[in-house]
């Protein structure tokens, strides 16, 4: 008897199957009531009582066996079925987040691209300065108000270093290193020390621009930035130009777009006067050429300057500066599918 138990023992152990059929049989084979193990327990009460110790021991161990093997075969079979639901393509899948870019950046790239249609270089520098490069090389004379703490971020008291106001720091250094012709556009972040509104930050960013050689016009920048504010705000835009006054640029003006909204008739964007205000330009002071080791007198300028939250402001009609930082998806998914 107890090599027919040890037999059963091995059986069952080499025993598989994946159908729940099978193994449902398998259980009614050996434990259900007229199985295997009901008739052996029947033959256990027959055999002499010195075997009955060791008999018994083996009889358990089988019907442990038997029932861990079951329940084993069924937990495999429920992992297979979830294995198999997710080969099943017919069901709807997990949809993932898509990301967009950041207005900033949508904006930024356009502006870029415009530019470098008519041959500008894309120029970099670093947001630390000094103030050589922010403004002793652009002709801001030593009492002027952009060197007060008011105005200026600067780094641990040192008057010497701080964070760059304006990206035209970027353009001297590119004046420092070549020589004309220069056409350059410095995209980048700036930072000045104001209140934080709906239409001002302390961080925001700009795109300015440089163009030297000789002969260099008022009338080539007139040209240039009509064709810049036609490219970004469509063909029919207008462009006027307002004397300004710059520390780096002589004469300096402003530059206004006619409203894109209302076509110039008047709206509350462009406070009812039909014109944006979108840029401040001018030509290049000759003492900002002559400080960077540019002859004056063989060549001319002219440079622009951009503040890119503004013209996004614009093209997009956003009417809170701050919802550029704050991250909200609410805001930011609106620009998924604006390339
Ligand atoms: N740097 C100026 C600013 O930050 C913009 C500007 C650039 C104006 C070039 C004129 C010429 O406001």
């Amino acid at each position: 008897m107890q090599n027919k138990i040890k037999q059963i023992i091995k059986d069952a152990e080499n025993f598989s199957a994946n159908e729940i059929d099978k193994i449902e049989a398998f259980r009614i084979k050996y434990l259900s009531k007229k199985g295997v193990v009901s008739a052996l327990f029947e033959e256990f009460r027959t055999i002499p009582s010195e075997e009955k110790k060791e008999v018994g021991q083996l009889l358990n161990q089988l019907k442990i066996s038997l029932q861990n093997k079951i329940s084993s075969l069924k937990e495999h079979l429920t992992k297979e079925a979830i294995a198999g639901n997710i080969q099943d393509l017919s069901l709807p899948g997990t949809s993932l987040n898509q990301g967009s870019r950041h207005p900033i950046s949508i904006v930024r790239k356009e502006i870029l691209d415009i530019f470098s249609r008519i041959g500008f270089t894309v120029s970099d520098g670093p947001e630390i300065e000094d103030d050589h490069h922010v403004f002793s090389a652009l002709n801001f004379p030593p009492e002027h108000p952009a060197r007060d703490m008011q105005d200026t971020f600067f780094i641990e008291k040192d008057p010497d270093i701080l964070l760059r106001t304006h990206t035209s720091s970027i353009q001297v250094r590119v004046m420092e290193k070549s020589q004309p012709p220069i056409r350059t556009v410095s995209p980048g972040r700036v930072f000045r020390n104001e209140a934080i509104s709906a239409r001002a930050h302390c961080i925001f960013h700009q795109v300015e621009g440089l163009y030297i050689d000789e002969k260099v016009s008022f009338a080539d920048l007139k040209q240039t930035l009509l064709y810049f504010a036609k490219e970004l705000f469509g063909e029919d835009t207008k462009i006027r130009l307002r004397p300004s006054y710059f520390p780096f640029t002589e004469p300096s003006a402003e530059m206004d777009v006619s409203c894109n909204l209302c076509g110039g008739k008047g709206c509350n964007v462009c406070k009812y006067t039909g014109w944006l205000e979108v840029l401040g330009c001018g030509m290049v002071d000759p003492n900002v050429l002559e400080v960077n080791n540019i002859d004056s007198k063989k060549y001319t300028g002219f440079a622009f300057g951009m503040g890119i939250e503004r013209i996004a402001m614009l093209k997009f009609q956003i009417r809170d500066l701050r919802l550029y930082f704050e991250n909200d998806l609410r805001f930011l998914e609106q620009f998924s599918g604006v390339i």
